[in-house]
Formats: structure tokens, C-alpha cells, sequence
């Protein structure tokens, strides 16, 4: 089941939908609404039969068997079907295969068309337009002086990834936010350590402060071992929690260092986010908690104060047994924020897996209080996006060697370090500037580290491996941004005005593979849409990978494109190729290479 509707009118999945739905209400016209069931032809050893199919016949005869219809079994039926189908210029030819299966061949003036079209008018004619106005990505979310780890990583790129997909998609109002862990218990120890340190308020600064992992650590080893101090770190909370202006001010400082080193990441990966932390939304718990309560949500269970959902066993914990609040509570409390006071249509949470039970039983609580529709498919929403664990070679969780966590800017640095290494080798760059040399590294590494993670099915764990990520072979974006630049450089070295050519150059499919390159071009607008209504990125980047294998492999290889007869027509596929690929690299927030 999709996570939204998507209409996507250049959709050819969609628009051969509109023919055969003609057909189909002529050929069985006592069975109303009959859907089209429209796929296309995966490709056989040996060449595909056609380009897609429509698979109804089968179905079909099943419904209508018993009935007096005149047809003897499915293939009559599809010999109905594509004898019924109203004159389409989509449509070259069709056929009937097998039990029945309509195969159809694309009309490929049709097809240039449609690229030509795109060409001038723009990508942005391609997108779909999403039923909905007013989103909202929670993602990245990482927590206040302790580390920002992978799984943080995962979930800022694949969040910043599904931010695009959906302002591409037209959304009218979309908020990045980072639901940053801002108000958690391990301020306690923290501010207590840093008294502990500097007993005079006045030598309380970020430097005393300092590399906040340290700090961390350091507060935390007391935290475990010495029970006076964390009966004490346990009342800074309190204190901080009741607005004592002391702690407020330490509160304050450890988070303005903790966010500049956020930002180091966010800067990197060229990802905006806006910070609306757990502490925003104190002030809202208590009015939150009696409505709720009021509804008669909120029960006692052990001491705390409780919501049941249906279908979990364990309740969602909305005061603890010593009066505290937790991640659930702020989470109750920042929903009810977002749906009432921000007026959000969809909310979409971007975490690891395991979070799936905590979101579970904060949307079923929302409903049980009739605050969210019932049927969870309505409007406003509620999505958990989860994904699975960042593992190393190991196969355990992933760790640097030197330490027992990972420092996201090292490791950035490292992916662009290495880039620059293998850029150097090449004597292509002989005569680059330094700061090009620069820019292109942090393309090719930055894009290499989002392109591995974005890649895989995001509900399975990935194991992350430079080497892997930075082969220049293979389905990298290394590859991709080589493939990328090469067809740029094919249209300087024609010395051709591209935008000239795009008001009056005709495309010509009459090649096999210049036909195949033009045919996954025209599939972008469905593949867009698979990719959205489902929230998987993969899907986008298997067909941007495909799509250079075509270009590099087929096209590239047999079609002469500068000093042909076809050169303009050659060129403007090479244009429409770029073309799509920078969008795709748009979505996947990958920063596109046009020389290498
Ligand atoms: N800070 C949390 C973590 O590190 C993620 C927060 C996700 N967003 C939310 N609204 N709960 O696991």
C-alpha cells in the first residue's frame, strides 16, 4: 500500500492507462470501472517483445466466464482489447501474446515528442502534483552533546532526499525539521560536571566547555559510578527543567556548541534544516496531558501515568513514575503543536527501524483522542519512515578503529580527502585551480556517501565501506558523475549552441539504442511517481543508473554522436540524458559534476 496517491499525468504508464481504459469499457461493457493494468515489458534475453503490456484479459475472463460475452478465453478476450482501442498517437502497434497479454509497441515519434517537449519546456513539466499542501519532514534529529551518529547520518540524507521528492512534487508548504533531543536527562549530569569543573558561573564558556564528546563521556563516567553525583545531576534536571536561570544559562551554552558542530555536517552535505528542539515544546506538555487526560486517555499503571493503544501491550509512557516526562511525552506534545498550531496535513518521522513501536503507539494514541482521522490513510497523516542499522565490515554496528564512535565531519572529510587523492592521479586536472579541485571532490565524496546510503532499500541495514562507495565502476555515484561529465564534455567539443538546438533540432529514434535511451527517458515521470507514493529513494536511483548504463553502454557505444548525419538529434538525446540525470541528482541532493 502506497504512503500517498500520486497523479502524475506524464506518467506513460498513465496515459496508455487512458487509452486502454477505452477500450475496455467497449470490449466488456456490462463490467464497469474495470482498472487497466498497465506494466512495462521487463526486458528477455534476447530483446524485449514489446514496450509494455496491459494484463487484463486474464483477470478478466475469470469475472465474465459464466456470462453470455461470446468470447472462449482470455486470449479472445485480448484480441478484444487491442481490436477496441480507440486511434492513439501514443501507440505504434499491438499485439497479443501468451494467455492474452496485449503487448504494445510506443509510437517512437511519440516519444521523440515528448523529449523534444520536455527539452524546451522544462523538467519541472515532468513532476506530479501531490493532493496535499501543508508537510512536514522530521528528520536528522540528532541529540545535544552526545555524538551525532550514523543512524543520524542515514536519516539526514534520506529525509533531506524524500524534502526534495516532495517540494518537486509541488507541495505547497514543506518544513525540514530537526526534532533536535534538546531537553533529554543527560543535561543533568552535564550541567552538574560542568559546575563540578568551574564552580564560578562567570568561567562557564564554550571553550570551557570544549570538545563536548569529552565532556560527555567524562560526565557520564561519574554519572554511573558515583551516586552523589547523580543525585545531584538528577536535581540539575529538576532545576533546569523549573527555568533556574543558572542552569538555563549552561543549558544554553552546551547547546550552541553542540548545534556549530551539527551545522559542520549540515554544511557539508549542503542539507538546511529548521531547529525546533524538544525544549520547545515544554510548555505545551502540561495543557496537552489534560486534554488527554479529560478524554479519559491517561491511566495509572506502576506508578506512572500511561496511554494504551490498541493492539500493543505495553503502554505508551506519558509520566514517568517520578513525575518526569520523556521522549513520548514531548512527542505527544510537539504532534499536537504540529497538527493544531502549524495546521500540517502530513507528518512524516524519518528514523531507524527501531523506533517504529514509539511512532506506533504516538499516531494510535492521536486517533484513539480522535485528533488524527481513523482510517490512517486520511488526511492529516501521520508516516514513520524507518530505516534500517549503518553496519561496518565487521558486520556490527559501525565504529571507527580509534574510538567506539564515529565522527561525522571526519568521516565526510575522509570520503572528499580520498576523492581528491584519485582526482590528482588524473592528468585531466593538470591545469585546474585549486579551489575546482576542491569543489570537485566534495561533489564526488559527499554524493558518493549519500548515493551508497540512498541506494539500498532503506529498510535494510548497509554496510558502509569507502572503497565501495568511491570505485569509479560500478553502481556508484563516482560512475554516475563520470558518466554525467563525459556527456557534457560530448556537447562542448561539438561546439554546438545546446539551447538552439532545442528550439528547432528534431529526435530521430530510428537506431535500436537511441530508441532504448529515449524510451527510459520518457519512464522518468513514472518511476518519479513509484518512488514518491512509496518513500523509496532506491527506486529513483536504480533507473539513474540504468539510465547511464544505456547511455554509456549502448547508445555511447554504437551511435556516433559528434560529426554523424544524426548529430543534432544525437545531441539533443545527449542534452535530455544530462538533463534527467541532474534532476535525479537534484532529488538525491547530490551536487552534479560537469567536468572530469
Ligand atoms: N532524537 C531522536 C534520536 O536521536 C530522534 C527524534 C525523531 N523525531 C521525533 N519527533 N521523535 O533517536
Amino acid at each position: 500500500m502506497a504512503y500517498i496517491e500520486v497523479d502524475s499525468p506524464a506518467s506513460v504508464k498513465k496515459q496508455l492507462a487512458k487509452v486502454f481504459e477505452a477500450s475496455l469499457s467497449a470490449t466488456v461493457p456490462d463490467e464497469p470501472d474495470v482498472v487497466p493494468l498497465i506494466e512495462p515489458c521487463a526486458s528477455k534475453s534476447g530483446g524485449k517483445f514489446a514496450d509494455y503490456q496491459c494484463n487484463n484479459a486474464m483477470s478478466l475472463w475469470a469475472k465474465i466466464k459464466g456470462k453470455q460475452t461470446g468470447f472462449r478465453g482470455p486470449p479472445s478476450v485480448g484480441q478484444a482489447i487491442a481490436k477496441n482501442l480507440p486511434p492513439s498517437e501514443i501507440i505504434e502497434s499491438c499485439s497479443v501474446a501468451g494467455p492474452g497479454f496485449v503487448n504494445i509497441v510506443l509510437s517512437k515519434k511519440w516519444i521523440a515528442q515528448r523529449i523534444e517537449k520536455m527539452l524546451v519546456e522544462g523538467i519541472h513539466t515532468w513532476a506530479p502534483q501531490l493532493p496535499v499542501k501543508r508537510v512536514l519532514v522530521d528528520f536528522s534529529s540528532p541529540n545535544i552533546a552526545k555524538e551525532m551518529h550514523v543512524g543520524h547520518l542515514r536519516s539526514t540524507i534520506i529525509g533531506d532526499t524524500l524534502a526534495r521528492m516532495l517540494e518537486f512534487a509541488c507541495v505547497e508548504s514543506l518544513i525540514r525539521r530537526n526534532h533536535l533531543g534538546d531537553w533529554g536527562t543527560q543535561f543533568g549530569m552535564l550541567i552538574a560536571h560542568l559546575y563540578d569543573t568551574y564552580p564560578n558561573p562567570e568561567d562557564v564558556n564554550e571553550a570551557a566547555i570544549g570538545d563536548l564528546q569529552v565532556f560527555y563521556k567524562a560526565s557520564k563516567v561519574r554519572f554511573d559510578s558515583d551516586t552523589e553525583f547523580k543525585l545531584r545531576a538528577q536535581q540539575s534536571v529538576v532545576k533546569l527543567q523549573s527555568g533556574e536561570e543558572k542552569y538555563l544559562k549552561a543549558w544554553q551554552q552546551i547547546c550552541d556548541v553542540s548545534k556549530a558542530e551539527f551545522e559542520k555536517v549540515y554544511q557539508r552535505l549542503g542539507v538546511r534544516l529548521e531547529a525546533k528542539g524538544e525544549s520547545y515544546y515544554n510548555s505545551l506538555i502540561p495543557p496537552t496531558l489534560e486534554k488527554l487526560d479529560k478524554l479519559g486517555l491517561i491511566e495509572e499503571s506502576e506508578g506512572a501515568r500511561v496511554i494504551f493503544v490498541e493492539g500493543v501491550d505495553i503502554p505508551l509512557i506519558a509520566v514517568k513514575r517520578d513525575g518526569g516526562f520523556n521522549y513520548s511525552t514531548t512527542d505527544l506534545a510537539a504532534l499536537w503543536y504540529r497538527l493544531n498550531v502549524e495546521k500540517l496535513d502530513w507528518n512524516i518521522y524519518v528514523t531507524d527501524v527501531g523506533q517504529w513501536q514509539h511512532f506506533d503507539q504516538l499516531f494510535k494514541a492521536f486517533r484513539r483522542a480522535g485528533w488524527l482521522p481513523k482510517d490512517e490513510n486520511e488526511f492529516p497523516k501521520c508516516t514513520h519512515i524507518g530505516f534500517g542499522l549503518v553496519l561496518g565490515e565487521d558486520g556490527k554496528r559501525f565504529r571507527s578503529r580509534s574510538s567506539d564512535t564515529v565522527r561525522l565531519v571526519e568521516l565526510l572529510d575522509e570520503a572528499k580527502r580520498r576523492c581528491k587523492t584519485a582526482l590528482l592521479e588524473r592528468d585531466a586536472v593538470k591545469g585546474w585551480s585549486e579551489e575546482e579541485i576542491e569543489k570537485t571532490s566534495e561533489a564526488i565524496g559527499y554524493g558518493a556517501v549519500k548515493y551508497a546510503d540512498l541506494k539500498i532499500n532503506r529498510l535494510t541495514n548497509y554496510t558502509f565501506n569507502f572503497d565501495h562507495m568511491l570505485n569509479d565502476k560500478g553502481n556508484t555515484a563516482v560512475y554516475l558523475q563520470y558518466a554525467h561529465a563525459r556527456i557534457c564534455s560530448i556537447i562542448r567539443k561539438s561546439g554546438k549552441d545546446i539551447e538552439e538546438l532545442k528550439k528547432s533540432g528534431n529526435i530521430l529514434l530510428d537506431q535500436e539504442d537511441e530508441r532504448t535511451l529515449g524510451l527510459h527517458l520518457i519512464q522518468f515521470p513514472e518511476v518519479f511517481e513509484e518512488s514518491l507514493s512509496n518513500l523509496l529513494p532506491h527506486v529513483l536511483c536504480e533507473y539513474l543508473y540504468n539510465l547511464s548504463e544505456i547511455f554509456t553502454k549502448k547508445f555511447y557505444t554504437n551511435c556516433q554522436v559528434v560529426g554523424s548525419p544524426e548529430e543534432t538529434s544525437r545531441l539533443l538525446l545527449c542534452e535530455a540524458t544530462a538533463t534527467v540525470m541532474r534532476q535525479c541528482f537534484y532529488l538525491l541532493g547530490i551536487e552534479p559534476v560537469y567536468k572530469l
